[in-house]
């Protein structure tokens, strides 16, 4: 599948939970801060808060109103399904029908979070986040890094995308406002089967310091085969500020 520009999306919060290996830990981060960056039109952040989380989302587009989103939302999920219908990327015979009723979902759950809790979604873009260092215990990046590199190199962009130093630069961005974990999904390629992506590796490689990181298995089917691991990388040195750090 090609695309010429980064598409509204956005996941039911169960799977961006099994996109971030967040499954069986949501307890951990109850009291944590959190943050959702790109957000999208998912219902993420309307989970976690709901588990106690304390969470914000961020995304260039939530500076439309809840009208304009859901129009966008509706207007991209019908041209990514209908790319994804003759796409090769995806294994024979993925049903995209419960994908498409997943995102109907998550898009409601979306709009009903932001219209009763408006200070949960910031207008924000990467590579620049308006937070002060270390201002979150966990940041959360999906479908945006790697996804949207160029096609050439794994990615869905036609064109330039967004290349390998613009992902260096956002994941410092990441990194910097975040005190302890920060994980991104995925870390393939946009092909049948998908490989590590190549962007990933080398960041991997070349991690600003104090961070380690590693590649994870995660268990979101969105149908693709091969590799689907996600990336996740971890402070080594606790970075000492005022707020509270996750329940452990
Ligand atoms: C495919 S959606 C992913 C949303 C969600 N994280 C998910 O996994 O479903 C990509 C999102 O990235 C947002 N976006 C585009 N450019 C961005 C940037 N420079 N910084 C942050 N978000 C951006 C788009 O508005 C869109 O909501």
């Amino acid at each position: 599948m090609q695309l010429d520009g980064v598409v509204f999306y956005g996941r039911h919060g169960e799977h961006a939970l099994q996109m971030f290996g967040l499954e069986q830990e949501l307890q951990r981060w109850q009291g944590a801060r959190v943050l959702d960056c790109p957000g999208g039109p998912g219902s993420l952040a309307a989970l976690l808060a709901a588990a106690g989380v304390e969470v914000i989302a961020c995304d260039p587009l939530y500076a439309l109103s809840n009208a304009e989103l859901r129009q966008r939302t509706l207007d991209d999920l019908a041209l990514s399904l209908r790319k994804s219908e003759t796409s090769s990327m995806l294994r024979p015979g993925f049903d995209l029908e419960p994908v498409r009723r997943s995102h109907l979902e998550s898009l409601e759950a979306f709009l009903a979070d932001r219209e009763a809790h408006p200070e949960r979604y910031l207008a924000a873009s990467l590579p620049e986040l308006p937070f002060a260092s270390g201002s979150f215990d966990l940041v959360l990046s999906g479908h945006l890094l790697f996804s949207y590199a160029p096609v050439a190199d794994g990615g869905l962009m036609t064109g330039s995308g967004l290349d390998l130093l613009w992902h260096r630069t956002a994941l410092a961005e990441l990194c910097r406002v975040c005190r302890s974990d920060v994980r991104l999904y995925p870390a393939h390629t946009q092909t049948l089967p998908a490989l590590r992506h190549p962007y990933a590796e080398a960041l991997l490689a070349d991690l600003p310091s104090p961070w380690q990181g590693s590649f994870m298995p995660r268990s979101y089917d969105q149908g693709f085969s091969g590799c689907t691991d996600g990336l996740q990388l971890t402070r080594q040195l606790a970075l000492s500020v005022a707020a509270p750090g996750p329940a452990r």
